[in-house]
C-alpha cells in the first residue's frame, strides 16, 4: 500500500491548544505539513515553526471566515481540515444548564459546520482535500448524564455522513473518528489512566490523511483496551 506524504500539505486543526488537537497538530507537522492551529487561547501555546497559532472562536462565523481567507491568502490552498474543537458538560438532564447545552451545540456542531462551510469552496476549486471530524463513542451511543453532549456528537455524525455523500463526487474525502475515553482534561474531568492517549487519536487521523489517494477511511471507532 503506497501511503501519501504530508510534506508541504496545508492542514487546519481546530481546538489545537491542548489535548487531542494539539497532538494532531504536532504529528501532522512532524510528518511535514504546515499546520494552522486554531483555538481561542492558542497564542499562549509555544509551537515549532511549522505550526502557526491562529486565534479563532469557531462559533463565530466572521472569525472563521476571515481566518480561513487569511490562511488561503498566505498558502494558496488547504488540504486538510480537522474539526476537533469540542466542549463537554455532563449532568442529569434536569440539571444541565441551558448555557451548557448551547455551548456544546455551538462548539461541537455549529463550529464544525462553520469551518467546513468556509473551507469547502477551496477544496471544490481544486477537486481534492480531506475533512476529518473528531466525534466520539458518544456520537454512536448515549449514556446517562450525556444528553447534550451525545446530541451534539450524534448531530456531528449526521453532518459527517451527509457531507461525505455530498463531497465524494467532487474528489473530497470526509472521515470521522469516534474515540472512547482519552487522557485529557476534557469536560473538567481528570484523565483516566486506562484511557486512550491523545497521540493514539492523532495517529489515526494521520493514517486517514496519509491513506492512498483512492482510499477513504470513512469511520473509525477507537476504544481503550480495558479488562
Ligand atoms: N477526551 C475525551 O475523552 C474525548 C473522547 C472522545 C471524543 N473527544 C472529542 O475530542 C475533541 C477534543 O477533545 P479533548 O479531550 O482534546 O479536549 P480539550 O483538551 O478540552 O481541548 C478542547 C479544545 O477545544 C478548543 N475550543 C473550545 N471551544 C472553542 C471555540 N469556541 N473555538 C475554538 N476552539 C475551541 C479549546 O481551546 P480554547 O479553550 O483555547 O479555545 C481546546 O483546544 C472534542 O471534540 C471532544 O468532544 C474527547
Amino acid at each position: 500500500m503506497k501511503c501519501e506524504s504530508l510534506i508541504g500539505k496545508i492542514a487546519l486543526v481546530t481546538g489545537a491548544s491542548k489535548g487531542i488537537g494539539k497532538a494532531i497538530a504536532h504529528l501532522f507537522a512532524e510528518k511535514g505539513a504546515k499546520v494552522y492551529a486554531l483555538s481561542r487561547g492558542i497564542q499562549e501555546v509555544p509551537f515549532p515553526e511549522n505550526i502557526i497559532p491562529t486565534p479563532c472562536d469557531i462559533t463565530n462565523g466572521n472569525q472563521v471566515s476571515s481566518s480561513i481567507e487569511q490562511i488561503v491568502k498566505e498558502t494558496g490552498t488547504i488540504d486538510f481540515l480537522i474539526n476537533n474543537a469540542g466542549v463537554g458538560h455532563f449532568a442529569p438532564v434536569h440539571q444541565l444548564e441551558e448555557a451548557q447545552w448551547d455551548e456544546m451545540i455551538n462548539v461541537n456542531l455549529k463550529g464544525a459546520f462553520l469551518c467546513t462551510k468556509y473551507v469547502v469552496p477551496h477544496l471544490l476549486a481544486k477537486g481534492s482535500g480531506h475533512i476529518i471530524n473528531i466525534s466520539s463513542v458518544a456520537g454512536i451511543e448515549g449514556f446517562p448524564r450525556g444528553t447534550g453532549y451525545s446530541a451534539s456528537k450524534f448531530g456531528l455524525m449526521g453532518f459527517t455522513d451527509s457531507l461525505m455523500k455530498e463531497l465524494k463526487p467532487h474528489g473530497i474525502k470526509v472521515s470521522v473518528i469516534c474515540p472512547g475515553s482519552v487522557q485529557t482534561y476534557f469536560g473538567d474531568t481528570d484523565p483516566k489512566d486506562y484511557a486512550l492517549l491523545p497521540e493514539d487519536v492523532a495517529y489515526m487521523a494521520y493514517q486517514m490523511a496519509a491513506a492512498p489517494e483512492h482510499v477513504i477511511m470513512n469511520q473509525v471507532v477507537m476504544r481503550p483496551k480495558v479488562k
